[in-house]
């Protein structure tokens, strides 16, 4: 069973963290740390109490301070780290290896160790500093996915363009998803 680690920011786009625990937390074994910001942000948006809802899910939460946890160890392994949504705060901590919190901390290890790091960035414009923030972590491996849905599949809900978001991240995980028919696909 993969071991994935959901990282969740003060962005808006609660729904895609919302949406992917959901999906994911029953294939992997899942553990998540949010920032102080996120359940303002799952408040307002969802109107959910993101630590009441989190004990529904078999999900393994830690403290964002809690630095005696595992995963603030690269000697721990993990098989990916996935920052949904990511704001541009923590996107530039990262890009400069600030690691103040569990939660940028842990992308510090991804990034030393190469292991496989997606950032959902949300912001709307990009200033240059945010674009030059997302290169660097590009160039460092760090995958920069941008919180932005397609409309091939032809969507006619809200939560149809949130699974096209959560049915990319979860591809680029390496495991299998059911919510969106890839493109031109026959099954
Ligand atoms: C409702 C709401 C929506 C927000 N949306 C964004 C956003 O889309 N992108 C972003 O970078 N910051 C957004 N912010 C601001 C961040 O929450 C703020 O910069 C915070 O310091 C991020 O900290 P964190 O990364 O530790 O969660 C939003 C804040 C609120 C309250």
């Amino acid at each position: 069973m993969k071991k994935i680690i959901v990282g969740v920011t003060g962005a808006s786009g609660a729904c895609y963290a919302k949406r992917l625990v959901e999906v994911l937390s029953t294939q992997v074994e899942m553990h998540l740390v949010h920032s102080r910001t996120a359940p303002l942000v799952f408040h307002e948006e969802l109107g959910v109490n993101l630590s009441g809802w989190l004990k529904e899910h078999k999900v393994k939460v830690h403290g964002i301070s809690d630095f005696l946890s595992p995963l603030a160890s690269g000697s721990n392994q993990f098989d990916a780290y996935v920052l949904i949504p990511c704001s541009m705060k923590t996107l530039s901590q990262v890009a400069h290896g600030v690691g103040e919190t569990l939660l940028t901390r842990i992308a510090d290890i991804a990034l030393k160790e190469r292991r496989k790091m997606i950032m959902v960035a949300r912001e709307a414009p990009y200033s240059t500093v945010h674009l030059e923030n997302m290169l660097r972590i590009s160039q460092m491996g760090g995958i920069i996915f941008p919180a932005s849905p397609g409309f091939y599949h032809r969507p006619q809900t809200v939560e149809d363009l949130v699974d096209f978001v959560v049915s990319r991240v979860i591809q680029l995980l390496g495991l299998p998803q059911e919510l969106i028919k890839p493109w031109m696909s026959e099954n």
